[in-house]
């Protein structure tokens, strides 16, 4: 019996929430299928992830899609589709797009428009099959659906893209998201539900001004004074219940960087993101040599992985 599984049984029977590690699906197994497709969500469930990511981004009409890039470029067909549409600076924005306009693209393996060259060359082919973007409440719907036929609890994991901009675009994407969630009963830290934000002055309002209730997380790319120094800890703690920084603030090589201990210290969560097996640190045989340093050694209470097979 792997350890993991182990760790569930005994989860379950102390009627514990949270399975141990927590393995988040990243765009859904966006290591084998296109990101954020319907078809990488169910991969990545039927892989046994314990959360799927929705990155979540509006459209024109205020329609919450899921989508990682505020723009179209990389994963849609959106310039062939609809040439002239872009912007000054060449990009086709989703939010000057219609929900009607935009669930009408394919969606396509992550390119780089420039070249239309694959990012990741070892991954789905780029232009192969049928798949369509959709909005926050179609994926949650498939998500519960499939709760219901299997009986398990996977959960959601929602990322607020840049609030701000969507802001100076005239348009509150926070309020939006918590529409959506609350017709689909996630409300409350009981909820298998995390929120999730690089901009920290809008997961304060998401707790103070809009009153979300629920599971709060806060993203950091690089070094910042909110987790690099103790007070900064201390105080996020008060407002959010866990942090999901880069991968490479967990560890330098095998040694720990001390942020997980630091961060279990004040009772947050850690997350880190993204496990990608193209994209190991030196001194690591595979995936799984990582994953279970991460889980194991550094013991981080979870990850985003584009691979949630990884943990099995
Ligand atoms: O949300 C965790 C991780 O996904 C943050 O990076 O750019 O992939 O959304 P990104
Ligand atoms: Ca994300």
């Amino acid at each position: 019996m792997s350890l993991r599984l182990l760790s569930l049984i005994i989860a379950g029977a102390l009627g514990a929430a949270e399975p141990s590690p927590t393995i988040i699906a990243h765009r859904g197994a966006s290591g084998y299928l296109p990101e954020h497709t319907l078809a990488a969500k169910a991969l990545a469930y039927a892989q046994g992830a314990d959360y799927l990511e929705q990155d979540l981004v509006l459209t024109k009409d205020g329609v919450l899609i899921v989508q990682h890039d505020v723009t179209l470029d990389s994963t849609t067909d959106v310039a062939t589709r609809f040439p002239g549409r872009q912007r000054a600076n060449g990009s086709f924005y989703a939010i000057d797009f219609t929900w009607a306009e935009i669930r009408g693209l394919r969606v396509l393996e992550r390119f780089n428009p420039k070249t239309g060259k694959a990012v990741y060359p070892r991954r789905f082919p780029v232009g192969v099959g049928e798949f369509r973007i959709n909005t926050f409440a179609e994926e949650i719907e498939f998500i519960q659906g499939l709760n219901k036929s299997t009986g398990r609890k996977v959960g959601i994991y929602p990322e607020v893209k840049l609030a701000a901009w969507h802001r100076q675009e005239g348009q509150d994407l926070s309020k939006a998201m918590l529409a959506v969630l609350a017709r689909y009963g996630y409300a409350t830290k009981e909820d298998p539900c995390y929120v999730q934000c690089f901009e920290y002055a809008e997961l304060q309002r998401l707790r103070s001004e809009l009153g979300w209730k629920g599971r709060l997380v806060l993203l950091t790319g690089g070094k910042t004074p909110l987790l690099d120094t103790d007070d900064g800890l201390q105080g996020i703690a008060k407002v959010v219940d866990g942090i999901g920084p880069a991968l490479a603030a967990i560890a330098e090589g095998r040694k720990p960087t001390g942020l997980v201990e630091r961060a279990h210290a004040v009772g947050l969560k850690v997350h880190p993101y993204t496990l990608r097996t193209e994209a190991l640190p030196k001194g690591f045989a595979d995936g799984r040599d990582y994953f279970r340093f991460l889980t194991q050694e550094a013991k981080v209470d979870g990850l985003f992985t584009d691979f949630p097979d990884i943990g099995r």
